[in-house]
C-alpha cells in the first residue's frame, strides 16, 4: 500500500556500509526517476551514481548532515551510505527543472524503500567542492545528492506539540523522532 510505503520512506543517516548496492540497482532506481512527471516534458535531469567506495567517500566529504544535530558532524566510518544518486539540470536542454528534481527524488526513494533500501536527501551540498572532486561539467547543475544504503537506525515519527517544535531529535537508544504537523494542521478550511 502506498500510504505503508511512505511511512517506511524516512531519512535514514546510518547505513550498514558493508552492504554493497550493485550498479543495476541503481540504474533501476533512476528509472522510476525517468518515467517521473517532469514540467513541460523537459526532461532536464541528469544523474550520476555511485556505489564504490573511493567515489562514496570522496560523495560524503561534501554533504552536510542533519543541521539539527549540532553535535553530531554525520555518520561514522562503517555506518555511511553504500551509494548515491546526485541529480543534476542539464542546462543545455532546460535552466528550468521547477520541482522536477522533488518528484524524481520521491521516486527514487520510494522505490528504494520497496527494495528494502534507505535513504536521505541532501540540499546542503558543498556543490563547488563536489563539482572539483567529480570533475562534474559545468554544463550541469548541480541540484541534490541522495544517499542510500541498508538503514542501520529506528525511526519514529511523532506528532508536533503544543509548542509547536518541528526539530527531529535522538534519544538515549539513538533512536530518531521525527515530529509531523497533524492533518487538521495543514488543511485550510474556507
Ligand atoms: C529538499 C530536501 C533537502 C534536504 N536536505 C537535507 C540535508 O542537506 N541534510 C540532511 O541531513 N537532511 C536533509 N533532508 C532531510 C530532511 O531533514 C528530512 O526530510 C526531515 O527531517 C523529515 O524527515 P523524514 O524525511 O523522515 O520525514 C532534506 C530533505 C528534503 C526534502
Amino acid at each position: 500500500m502506498i500510504k505503508d510505503l511512505i511511512i517506511k520512506n524516512r531519512s535514514y543517516r546510518r547505513f550498514y556500509q558493508d552492504a554493497a548496492i550493485e550498479k543495476q540497482t541503481l540504474r533501476d532506481l533512476v528509472d522510476l526517476a525517468r518515467l517521473s512527471a517532469s514540467a513541460g516534458n523537459m526532461q532536464s535531469l541528469k544523474y550520476i551514481l555511485s556505489c564504490e567506495p573511493q567515489k562514496n567517500a570522496d560523495i560524503f566529504k561534501h554533504l552536510r548532515w542533519a543541521a539539527y544535530y549540532k553535535d553530531w558532524p554525520g555518520p561514522i566510518e562503517g555506518e555511511r551510505p553504500a551509494g548515491y544518486i546526485i541529480i543534476l539540470c542539464d542546462t543545455s536542454i532546460s535552466t528550468n527543472y521547477f520541482c522536477d528534481h522533488g518528484i524524481a527524488s520521491q521516486s527514487i526513494l520510494l522505490g528504494a524503500t520497496e527494495k528494502g533500501l534507505g535513504g536521505c536527501i541532501f540540499a546542503s551540498i558543498d556543490k563547488e567542492g563536489l563539482r572539483k572532486t567529480l570533475n562534474i561539467n559545468d554544463k550541469f547543475e548541480i541540484l541534490l545528492a541522495i544517499a542510500l544504503g541498508k538503514p542501520k537506525e529506528k525511526v519514529v515519527l511523532e506528532k508536533v506539540g503544543p509548542d509547536g517544535n518541528i526539530k527531529y531529535w535522538r534519544d538515549e537508544s539513538a533512536v530518531h523522532h521525527v515530529p509531523k504537523r497533524s492533518l487538521d494542521e495543514i488543511i485550510i478550511e474556507l
